[in-house]
């Protein structure tokens, strides 16, 4: 899936895999965590991963930023291949900053934010000498709106709500000057009026400093909201993708389709829509559909033929930059009878 932006893109993804071995009593199997997944992020550009727990989201994010060993696959930032080297160098850290669902967990309690500020400013040599690196601490501060920014630098995590710690945290990401952050599932433990702020200002960020987002959620209207364009995963196959208003209204692929059904109204579709979808489903579980071949829906799928159960289908083209991953939307030779 290509940028619409046109361009070299700040992130390429082609072909990303990762697998397990995963044990069952005596017997181990091969898990697709991630399978066979490609896509581009531009400059200013959000884009959305989105799917049920399980479904891979996460571990495309810590592939991106080399945190587990891909299986197979590229990534390209900024035009280098990140994961051809042996070990990431400093600018390769740099590059790619990553932020988290709990920012309690990712920040020292006995450090000030301060500290936790000043610490990639100095590593990545973006301040020298006190006043510049306070200065710096400063306008990082002002910039993810957190004031008065010398009184927030003093204070410990503990000191600020969830909401202002997810800002610390997205300032400590931007203070080394990233062209790509991973944001996975950062507004989910926020209340609903303090979530649409960071919303918000990931995609000021975006825009003001060209950053490429991978935005991943399980939240379908959080990534309709900030998404310029969204990938639905499940079990680890990117099943469908394209702008996200797309996505959201006329959704292509059965199970988008399911998981756009459980959002009764607006008000629920700030709750947790993929989650309630899984467990409304009856047959095979994402896990069970990563061992066979076939389509991995096939065991949920309203529309289910006997060629879904023996064939993975293609990622089918709809409409320039729209994609579907289903044997109903092959050209009219295949199709469910094919
Ligand atoms: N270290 C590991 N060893 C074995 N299996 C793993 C490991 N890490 C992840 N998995 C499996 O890979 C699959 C994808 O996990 P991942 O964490 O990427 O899902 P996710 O979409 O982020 O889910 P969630 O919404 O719950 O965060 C899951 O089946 C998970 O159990
Ligand atoms: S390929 Fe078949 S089982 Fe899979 S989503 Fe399409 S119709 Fe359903
Ligand atoms: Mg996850």
């Amino acid at each position: 899936m290509t940028s619409p932006a046109g361009g070299e893109p700040v992130v390429a993804v082609r072909g990303l895999t990762k697998t397990y071995a995963a044990r069952r009593g005596l017997r181990t199997r091969t898990l697709r965590a991630l399978a066979d997944v490609s896509f581009d992020v531009g400059r200013g550009e959000v884009v959305a991963l989105v799917g049920e727990s399980g479904s891979g989201k996460s571990t495309a994010a810590r592939l991106i930023a080399r945190l587990v060993p891909a299986t197979a696959g590229q990534v390209r930032v900024a035009g280098r291949d990140v994961l051809a080297a042996r070990r990431p160098t400093l600018d390769d850290r740099r590059r790619v900053q990553m932020i988290f669902q709990d920012p309690f967990a990712s920040l020292n309690p006995v450090h000030t934010v301060g500290h936790h500020l000043a610490r990639p400013l100095i590593r990545h040599g973006k301040a020298r000498g006190r006043a510049e690196v306070a200065a710096a601490v400063h306008a990082l501060l002002e910039g993810v709106g957190l004031h008065p920014a010398a009184e927030v630098a003093a204070r410990h995590p503990h000191q600020l709500s969830g909401g202002q710690r997810q800002r610390v945290a997205i300032a400590r990401a931007l203070a080394v000057d990233p062209d790509v952050l991973l944001a996975d599932e950062p507004t989910s433990m926020l209340d609903a009026s303090l979530r649409v702020g960071i919303l918000n200002l990931l995609r000021e960020q975006a825009t003001a400093r060209g950053l490429a987002i991978l935005f991943i959620t399980h939240d379908l209207a959080s990534a309709r909201y900030l998404a310029d364009r969204t990938l639905v995963l499940y079990a680890g196959h990117v099943v469908e993708a394209g702008a996200s208003d797309a996505v959201m209204t006329a959704p292509a692929h059965p199970y988008t389709r399911r998981l756009i059904a459980a959002l009764p109204d607006r008000h629920a579709r700030l709750v947790d829509a993929a989650r309630s979808a899984s467990s409304q489903g009856a047959g095979a579980s994402p896990d069970a559909a990563r061992a066979g071949a076939g389509c991995p829906f096939a065991g949920r799928c309203p529309d289910v033929h006997e060629r879904c159960r023996r064939e993975l289908p293609s990622l089918h083209v709809l409409s320039p930059g729209r994609r579907a991953r289903c044997h109903l939307h092959a050209p009219a030779s295949g199709g469910l009878d094919g």
